[in-house]
């Protein structure tokens, strides 16, 4: 058998082992892999029917009807429902909620006349009873069962007919013919080819969660990624009680949707208007505050800065900064100082990134310097009002992408201007019930 090494953080296979992965940079991740780069070997068996037909023949999945769940923030992030033959990976670092959003949403598709099965090979039985009577009433066509033989499970599935398939975790599976144990990069690939193969097979929706670790300790999600269907990230502060499911791969659907949930004592609640979360609660406008859509990977969220700016009697003014670049700050300060002719230099200068979230993108350059110029001046910029934009070394504002995304989120979240680059809006829909002007400098 031909040997080869795979990184348990990206999946990329080399052929020898390395301390370091090319790809992803982690170190000490490459580990064996039985099965050799080209996984999957005498998996793909139907060779009976092996000819191709015209696209315009093949029924539409759509045809066969998306599954709803009945969550109106799963639902979207899944595009719609579920697919039937549709394999969504739901990943996720261990105890952020996977289980119970899993066992919840299985609950509503009980709910529906749906019969589903859910196979743990994490919890027993009388503790996954547990977590049901916390979240709700269970019914009589959600089957459970506690087992972590892939063969077991898939006879279970041939015996039982579910119509939807729900596995806890991918990590315990252990498939046949694979010395290695559960968990491992092989074992991880080859369940779910296997639980690919079935779904498609019986039209059946297979969701399967998988832990994630932010050093990649174990074989996780990424080594999935290419293979299935749908990639949903269950991700949030374990501190804090929210979480957002966000797809970071759909063929069935857009990427940039996000749900959010609030982990409560009965389980995840839905949030539909999550403003609430990461805008301060802002009831009047003050100076200093200004509001900014971010891409977060692939989605947008607004946040909002807030500067102060106040004399300094130091020799070196301060410049203190929470959530963003201190040298993209800099650089900015500098900018507004050139072009717009306000005095800086001697200011003590703070800005903080509300909610505790990062900004790396240059999308926010405008909101900064606004934050700057309002609280400088003592003047709030106008309530509901988003800024963004790059701002260049000459003192132009430049476009940024997915502006239509920011736009959107912006409009959907209450606000009622938006101040941005005039490129970036050519060709980009105006919410409804808002006005385009052109301001020329
Ligand atoms: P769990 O779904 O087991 O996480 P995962 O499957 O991702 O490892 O959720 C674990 C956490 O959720 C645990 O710390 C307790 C909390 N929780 C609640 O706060 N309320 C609830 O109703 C439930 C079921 C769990
Ligand atoms: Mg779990």
């Amino acid at each position: 058998m031909k040997r080869s090494f795979v990184c348990k953080s990206c999946g990329h296979v080399s052929p020898k082992w390395l301390g370091r992965c090319p790809e992803c940079g982690t170190w000490e991740s490459m580990v064996e892999d039985a099965q050799g780069p080209s996984h999957g070997h005498g998996l793909h068996g139907d060779t009976g029917s092996f000819k191709a037909i015209a696209l315009s023949d093949v029924s539409s999945l759509d045809e066969g009807g998306r599954i709803e769940v009945g969550m109106d923030e799963v639902d979207r992030v899944l595009g719609g429902g579920l697919v039937p033959g549709g394999l969504v990976l739901l990943g996720g670092e261990p105890g952020i909620g996977k289980s119970t959003l899993l066992l919840q949403v299985l609950m509503r598709l009980e709910g529906k006349g749906e019969r589903v099965l859910y196979v743990s090979g994490e919890e027993s039985l009388s503790q996954l009873r547990l977590r049901a009577d916390r979240l709700g009433r269970c019914g009589e066509g959600l089957f459970v069962a506690s087992e972590s033989d892939l063969e077991r499970v898939l006879g279970l599935v041939n015996d039982l007919r579910p119509s939807v398939l729900a596995i806890d975790s991918v990590q315990t599976l252990s498939a046949p013919d694979i010395a290695s144990a559960p968990g491992s990069v092989a074992q991880v690939r080859e369940s779910t080819a296997w639980l690919m193969r079935t779904g498609k097979r019986l039209s059946l929706p297979v969701i399967i969660i998988g832990h994630v670790t932010k050093d990649g300790a174990i074989a996780g999600p990424r080594v999935l990624e290419h293979l299935v269907d749908t990639v949903l990230y269950f991700e949030g502060d374990r501190s804090y009680s929210f979480r957002i499911l966000r797809s970071v791969k759909n063929r069935y659907g857009p990427t940039h949707e996000i749900g959010v949930f609030e982990m409560r004592e009965t389980g995840l609640e839905e949030v539909p208007n999550p403003s609430r979360l990461f805008l301060g609660q802002q009831a009047s406008a003050v100076p200093g505050s200004v509001i900014v859509p971010c891409m977060e990977g692939t989605r947008p969220i607004l946040v909002e800065i807030q500067a102060l700016v106040s004399p300094s009697y130091l020799a070196m003014p301060r410049r203190t900064v929470t959530g963003f670049d201190t040298n993209r700050l800099a650089l900015l300060i500098a900018v507004a100082e050139k072009h717009l002719g306000v005095v800086l230099y001697d200011k003590d200068i703070f800005i903080n990134v509300a909610g505790g979230i990062k900004i790396s993108e240059t999308a926010s350059d405008l909101a900064i310097i606004a934050a700057l110029v309002s609280s400088l001046q003592e003047q709030p910029v106008c309530l509901g009002t988003a800024f963004f934009g790059e701002v260049g070394l000459t003192g132009e504002v430049r476009p940024v992408g997915r502006a239509d995304i920011r736009l959107n989120e912006v409009a959907r979240l209450g606000l009622r201007r938006c101040v941005m680059p005039t490129v970036a809006s050519q060709g980009i829909q105006v919410p409804e019930g808002w006005m385009s002007c052109r301001w020329i400098p």
